[in-house]
């Protein structure tokens, strides 16, 4: 099996491609290496499997079509997007080119080369995107694949597009899809513009832990490495057409995720001065049109594919935070390409 996993540099594509190679499959890496990608998460990778490195824009059909007839994928996992809700705040165009516009040219290059190959029953395309397509839950109640989408931001409107066009490709021309709504991720690599790492690095370099309004938000959070697992599972077991809502069962209010991860950094690393990092967190205006609360029933995934998260989100946090303490270079090089991408 050789898979084409679009997104490949980042955050979850990066992992992803780690796991599928784990596993023995081969692994064609599409990605643009903007801001947010980068080759530095594709070194020492595992596995049996071989790896090709693609450097091409999902929005270049010429070029994307030059990747399938070359590679001939067996399946295609696609998680190239541009990812980050307040850059899509400031600049919402760029997510409309790449996630939608993007998607689309993708959707036809996939068609074009498995309608070629004489749509051979096998093939897959898997379309990996978000819960911030169903907009927001209130105190109660969860998201599933029957939810209706109500999209809040620039970011979780261009990821309910994409999966629009996504079932528009499966019901029109029989393209074999699937698609995943899935929490929020945490984990080693993720960009540090994000929750998680920009609180380490904050607390780590004293300066003020910003969190929106009160802090009272809440998320549902799942290691990366869990999320990969349920793509994997999608992929290799999952029905064509079908929707699998993915999540953590495990909601988090921001300010109290934000407060164990300065409790984790001062058994780790106590502050200098003494006193503990929470002493850093300082409330800010809050987001336009932030989403309450988010949490997910997984029941679907659980019950057809027998996936269920694997990581305990004390373990999963100790080992981001390990890793984030054991990688400030990434980091710093992470935040010089977002700073040269303005
Ligand atoms: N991070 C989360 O919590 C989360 C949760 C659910 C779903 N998702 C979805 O998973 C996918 C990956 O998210 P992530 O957090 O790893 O994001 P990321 O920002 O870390 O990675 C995105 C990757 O896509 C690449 N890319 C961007 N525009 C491109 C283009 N035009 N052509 C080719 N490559 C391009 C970037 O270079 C980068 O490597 C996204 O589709 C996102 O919507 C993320």
């Amino acid at each position: 099996m050789t898979l084409l996993i679009t997104g490949g540099a980042g955050f979850i594509g990066s992992a992803l491609v780690r796991a599928a190679l784990s596993r023995g499959r081969d692994v064609v890496t599409v990605d643009a290496l903007t801001y947010a990608g980068t080759r530095d998460n594709l070194t020492d990778l595992p596995g049996r499997g071989t790896h090709t490195f693609c450097h091409v824009d999902i929005r270049d059909a010429a070029a994307l079509d030059r990747v399938f007839d070359r590679h001939r994928p067996t399946a295609v996992v696609h998680l190239a997007a541009e990812s980050h809700v307040d850059r899509s705040i400031d600049g919402p165009l760029s997510f409309v080119d790449t996630n939608v516009a993007g998607t689309a040219t993708l959707l036809q290059a996939a068609r074009g080369y498995w309608e070629a190959a004489g749509r051979p029953d096998g093939f897959r395309f898997v379309h990996v995107s978000t819960d911030e397509v169903f907009g927001t839950l209130g105190t109660e109640g969860l998201f599933d694949e029957d939810t209706p989408y109500a999209p809040s931001s620039p970011y979780s409107a261009s990821k309910a597009a994409s999966d629009h066009l996504v079932r528009a490709w499966h019901r029109t021309y029989g393209l074999p899809v699937l698609i995943t709504n899935c929490s929020n991720n945490y984990g080693p690599r993720q960009h540090p513009e994000k929750l998680i790492p920009v609180t380490i690095l904050a607390a780590l370099e004293e300066r003020p832990i910003p969190v929106y309004g009160r802090g009272e938000n809440v998320r549902d959070w799942l290691f990366v490495e869990d999320h990969v697992d349920a793509l994997l599972a999608v992929l290799e077991c999952g029905r064509v057409g079908r929707t699998y809502a993915v999540g953590g069962d495990n909601e988090w209010r921001n300010v109290d995720l934000v407060r164990h991860l300065c409790a984790l950094l001062d058994a780790r690393r106590p502050r200098p001065g003494g006193g503990t990092y929470g002493d850093l967190v300082t409330f800010v205006t809050d987001r336009p049109g932030h989403d309450e609360r988010y949490g997910i029933d997984a029941a679907r995934i659980r019950s057809e594919l027998g996936w269920r998260p694997a990581t305990p989100m004390d373990a999963g946090l100790a080992a981001t935070v390990d890793w984030y303490l054991d990688h400030r270079d990434w980091c710093r090089r992470r935040m010089d390409a977002r700073e040269a991408a303005q």
